[in-house]
């Protein structure tokens, strides 16, 4: 289970109000895809689905608990840039999050459970097409290798809810597509509930169970201040509607998901692509 229900949610900056009023569930293993102006808020969602911020006024329940008041493993998060870190290797990236939880002072592993949190590491390394670059920094790497890292560095978490806020929006449209198989197999291989930014329809639809737009709805320039964004566009693309797509699955079930445009050789087990 990992389903988000947001009640009621305002947030504000001092006197400007940001958002205002959003209510929405998302269900267990849903992919959203939250779209929107510059400025219309979308970070600060995720942000507050993060625990990096906190609603001025209503709540937020993952599986019904209330989301504690800071990041933790259930929820992993990749920027467009910067998510990892630049001192560590490809390997110490994919690890840290788990020596973090390990040993929370030291942040250091030993022995038996160090190996098999290497192990663990180089698989979901190999998973993201990442491998034979474990010792490598990530400048040596491919902006689109560094947010390859980034994903493996937070699925290791194995969070129950994935973030993402415009985490390919920097790649070039080739870089981009090859991303995109990626994590669609990433997201058909896990449990997860994604919920991510983009600034790209065509990424919105091709990923996504369910596009999410956000938008100021009064937009008169004197008022911008005084009101926020809330939700004008709830479009579920699920289940998926293309013609010639051979199974049509529902979210909840075990098995290989078929998206909008999607082939089913794209629905190869993990590994077998790079
Ligand atoms: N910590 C903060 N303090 C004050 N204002 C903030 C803070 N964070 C965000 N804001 C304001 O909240 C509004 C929404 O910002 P946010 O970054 O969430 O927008 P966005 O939809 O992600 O935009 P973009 O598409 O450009 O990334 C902006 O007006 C911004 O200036
Ligand atoms: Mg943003």
């Amino acid at each position: 289970m990992s389903e988000l229900r947001i009640e009621k949610v305002w947030k504000e900056y001092g006197n400007q109000i940001v958002l205002e009023d959003i209510s929405l569930t998302v269900e267990s293993r849903a992919f959203v895809a939250l779209v929107g102006p510059s400025g219309c808020g979308k970070t600060t969602f995720l942000r507050m689905l993060l625990g990096q911020e906190q609603p001025t006024r209503g709540t937020i329940l993952l599986d019904g608990e209330p989301l504690p008041p800071e990041p933790g493993p259930d929820r992993g998060v990749v920027f467009q840039r910067y998510s990892v870190f630049p001192h560590l290797t490809v390997l110490g990236n994919v690890l840290l999050g788990k020596e973090f939880t390990a040993a929370r002072y030291r942040a250091k592993l030993f022995g038996a459970a160090k190996r098999e949190a290497i192990e663990e590491a180089r698989h979901l390394i190999a998973q993201v097409g990442l491998a034979g670059s474990e010792g490598k920094y990530p400048s040596q790497l491919s902006g689109g290798m560094q947010q390859r890292l980034a994903l493996a560095q937070a699925l290791i978490m194995k969070p129950k809810v994935l973030l993402l806020d415009e985490p390919f929006g920097a790649l070039d449209p080739g870089i981009r597509a090859e991303i995109h198989t990626l994590m669609k197999r990433l997201w058909n291989d896990t449990r997860m509930t994604v919920v991510m930014v983009t600034h790209d329809m065509r990424e919105a639809f091709t990923l996504a169970s369910r596009v999410i737009a956000f938008e100021r709805r009064r937009d008169r320039p004197e008022e911008k201040i005084r009101y926020g964004a809330s939700i004008t566009n709830d479009i579920s693309i699920w289940p998926p509607r293309l013609a010639g797509t051979p199974s049509v699955f529902s979210p909840d079930r075990d098995g290989p998901v078929a998206f909008p445009g999607q082939r089913q050789d794209d629905l190869a087990p993990s590994g077998d692509k790079a």
